[in-house]
């Protein structure tokens, strides 16, 4: 139904609008008595054979939504409705921003893809956290990843203040985070990914986390754009700092093969031209680690099979973010029923 009757009304109007739109549309249903449970029948596949333990913590089912869908923590009660097993908010700053000007998500219709410059708009950490807390551990509770960035005014040398900021206020919150060095929105953000400054932020985390009394999983979320070279640094900072694991990948700054009329504006691609590389980078880094840490698989799965070649390639758990967009929810569903087949 998404497919046939919802997408070609939604496509008409622009992403960032539909955006808001289908969020409270959503929203609005699911606080309809029985909605939730008519959403969780129509979309959600419970089997104990889709359960996953990866880095201590158990995941209902192995499809995750990828981060900047649902910034601000507004929305992960919903789209665990519709079957997601985990829900990855942010990406997160301390303070609040606008973002880039709109506008600054571009369908590409015809790659099966979005580019987009947002450019981290969010209403700042504190406002998520106040969200979160109706997110307490026991029955019921969502999986939820915290992504965690800077803001846009604060220069690279002062990053790491930044990221503790966000981990500490959402330590309590979430039940696992992702540290974003890999957006292409945020000027020189991807620089973080160099090995010292990358290994000098990681490590820093890593002590808070050592000083709680339960530590948290972290994992890195990298750019598709990585050279070879690179990849094996990132495998090198995960040994030395001993973090959980990695998410790949974030969108990429690449424009091959593209033949939609808004194929040149700036920002990160998503969707289906990214399908290969990330899950290349997946294989990569799986082979070359000698599998030796979980890496969460995303970018350009828009059916089963796209999902299947990931978890073959190396991944524990996939995410979905443009796949959902011109798929709809029925896409979690078919992954799962899909992993079941093959179980
Ligand atoms: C993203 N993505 C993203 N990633 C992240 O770590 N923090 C963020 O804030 C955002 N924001 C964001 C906004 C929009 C509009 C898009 C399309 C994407 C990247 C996303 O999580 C994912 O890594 C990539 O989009 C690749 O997966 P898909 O979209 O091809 O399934």
């Amino acid at each position: 139904m998404y497919k046939s009757l919802l997408r070609p009304i939604l496509f008409r109007f622009d992403p960032e609008k539909i955006h808001h739109f289908t969020f409270s549309s959503i929203r609005f249903l699911d606080s309809i008595p029985g909605f939730p449970a008519l959403f969780r029948s129509l979309y959600e596949v419970k089997d104990p054979r889709l359960e996953r333990e990866v880095f201590g913590l158990k995941f209902k089912n192995p499809v995750g939504l990828a981060a900047g869908m649902d910034k601000d923590a507004k929305m992960f009660k919903e789209f665990s409705d519709l079957g997601f097993g985990f829900i990855e908010i942010g990406t997160l700053t301390p303070k609040a921003q606008e973002g880039n000007p709109k506008k600054r998500s571009f369908r590409l219709k015809a790659d099966s893809a979005i580019i987009n410059r947002m450019g981290f708009n969010n209403g700042g950490v504190q406002e998520a956290v106040e969200r979160l807390k109706k997110n307490p551990s026991g029955k019921g509770h969502v999986l939820i990843g915290g992504n965690i960035g800077k803001n846009k005014v604060t220069p690279n040398e002062d990053a790491v203040s930044d990221y503790e900021i966000c981990f500490d206020a959402l330590y309590d919150h979430v039940d696992y985070f992702v540290v974003n060095v890999s957006s292409p929105n945020t000027p020189n953000l991807r620089e973080l990914q160099d090995k010292e400054p990358l290994t000098n932020l990681l490590q820093t985390l890593q002590d808070k986390n050592a000083a709680k009394p339960k530590q948290k999983p972290i994992l890195l979320k990298i750019a598709p754009d990585l050279t070879d070279d690179q990849l094996l640094d990132i495998i090198d900072i995960v040994k030395v700092t001993k973090i959980a694991g990695v998410i790949a990948t974030n969108t990429t700054i690449s424009r091959e093969g593209l033949v939609s009329p808004d194929k040149n504006e700036m920002g990160g691609l998503s969707g289906k031209p990214l399908t290969k590389r990330s899950t290349e980078v997946i294989r990569f880094l799986s082979e070359k680690s000698n599998k030796a840490f979980p890496i969460i698989g995303v970018g350009g799965i828009h059916t089963p099979e796209d999902a299947i070649e990931k978890l073959e390639a190396g991944a524990s758990l996939v995410q979905l973010y443009t796949g959902f967009i011109y798929e709809g929810p029925a896409l979690i569903r078919d992954i799962n029923k899909r992993l079941l087949k093959g179980a």
